[in-house]
């Protein structure tokens, strides 16, 4: 990784604040005012000093390592996981975004305030930091949100996903109110923006900057690019030999995948996190009752993390990866909008993979796990239960 000299830096630096001797006073440094940190310690389990947030990108990536304010990171972890910001305090963002399964739920359709349920599956949020990367501003003018990419930016996203009355159901005025009566926000906003809470966008920011940390780079498949980049000095010719590391199964799986999948959801080795294609119909009916973007056309979706964060699709319609390779193999449905990269001729296209095949590339699809993302602290719930 490419930040051991500045986290040996800043470590330093955090020792050297920590107890700083001035004219032989001792100087008791707090980063938070101390009756702040006893304030907030009663409710949240945060360190006396915020983490640092970075992304720390593999080698192999073609960005430089990204910092985020750590103030803001860290206000927008709390308003993530604060159930209070949901109409009837029972569901937070995490509620349906859980770390453990790549910031998904394990159900097709979550549950909303009220007994409610949403009208898709939970989107994993592995990726969100690279949107700009791999969906490209350039290619719709904006980048893109939800199933349907209907919204533009995190912010955007979570004002909508706040205010939809399946999910949290709270207007912006209402958020605003319940955070201003729960006293361990003053502190997080004083140290955040150097003031109390003044408006609804400085809640809104402040989500975003923390959804955007989220990221995970650190799957078996990133260290096997790293590893091959290592030794050879650049990627040439990564897509013809075996990763070392992998099985000859996960090889096999790898191959498979390049072959028939990577023109639309990506090959990482590419230097950025993922999907070739923005969105497509992929066959999974003839007939949609969702129309997504319009047609049945919806989001390529992430597949950082995709073993842990079934059941897949908009819909939550295939529970497993082996469902999933089922569809890919001989289930695409010839809809009117199908995507011509799975057409063959005017049919759909039929990959009929062995038995073996179809292990092979589950078995590939889960070297996309990255268990040090899934449970980062600094990605977890910072509420003392
Ligand atoms: C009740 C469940 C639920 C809650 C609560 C919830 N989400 Fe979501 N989230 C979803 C679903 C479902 C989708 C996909 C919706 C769609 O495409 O229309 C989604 C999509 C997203 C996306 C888009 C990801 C992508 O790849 O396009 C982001 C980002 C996101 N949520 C963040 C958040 C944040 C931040 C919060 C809290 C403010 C939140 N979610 C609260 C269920 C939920
Ligand atoms: C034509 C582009 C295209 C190709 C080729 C393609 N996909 Fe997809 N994939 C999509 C789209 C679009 C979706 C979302 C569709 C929906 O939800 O209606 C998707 C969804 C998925 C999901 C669900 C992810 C989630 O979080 O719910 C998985 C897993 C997946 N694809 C794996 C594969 C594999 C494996 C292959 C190769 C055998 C493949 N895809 C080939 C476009 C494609």
């Amino acid at each position: 990784m490419k930040n051991k000299i500045l986290l040996l830096f800043s470590l330093v630096a955090l020792i050297s604040v920590i107890s700083c001797k001035k004219e032989g006073v001792e100087i008791d440094y707090h980063y938070y005012p101390q009756e702040d940190y006893a304030l907030m310690s009663q409710y949240l389990d945060l360190p006396e000093v915020p983490m640092a947030y970075e992304n720390d990108f593999p080698n192999y990536y073609s960005s430089t390592n990204r910092q985020y304010d750590r103030d803001l990171a860290t206000l927008g972890r709390v308003l993530f996981y604060d159930k209070n910001l949901s109409e009837d305090k029972t569901i937070s963002c995490a509620s349906c975004h859980k770390q453990e399964i790549g910031f998904s739920d394990d159900l097709a359709f979550s549950d909303g305030v009220n007994q409610r349920k949403t009208a898709r599956n939970s989107l994993a949020l592995g990726s969100v930091f690279s949107f700009n990367e791999y969906y490209g501003s350039s290619i719709v003018g904006r980048v893109p949100f939800f199933w349907d990419n209907r919204a533009s930016s995190v912010q955007e996203q979570s004002r909508a996903t706040l205010g939809n009355p399946l999910e949290m159901d709270m207007e912006m005025h209402e958020v605003k109110d319940r955070v201003l009566d729960l006293e361990y926000y003053e502190p997080l906003f004083k140290a955040a923006y150097g003031h109390g809470l003044q408006n609804e966008q400085e809640i809104l920011d402040a989500i975003g900057i923390f959804v955007n940390t989220i990221g995970s780079f650190n799957s078996r498949y990133d260290q096997a690019v790293d590893q091959y980049l290592s030794s050879n000095g650049n990627l040439g010719g990564i897509q013809n030999v075996d990763l070392s590391g992998f099985s000859a199964i996960e090889n096999e799986g790898r191959n498979l995948y390049v072959a028939n999948c990577s023109s639309c959801h990506g090959n990482i080795e590419q230097g950025v996190a993922a999907p070739a294609l923005i969105e497509a119909n992929n066959g999974l009916a003839m007939n949609y009752e969702d129309q997504g973007a319009g047609n049945g056309v919806f989001k390529v979706p992430t597949l950082r993390n995709v073993e842990k964060t079934g059941p897949y699709m908009h819909d939550g319609s295939l529970a497993t990866l082996e469902d999933v390779v089922n569809h890919y193999s001989e289930g695409v449905q010839n809809h009117q909008s199908l995507n011509p990269e799975l057409k063959d001729g005017n049919q759909p296209k039929r990959l009929n993979l062995t038995d073996s095949q179809k292990a092979s590339l589950v078995a590939f699809l889960k070297t996309y796990t990255d268990d040090e993302f899934l449970t980062d602290v600094k990605y977890s719930d910072p509420f003392k239960q």
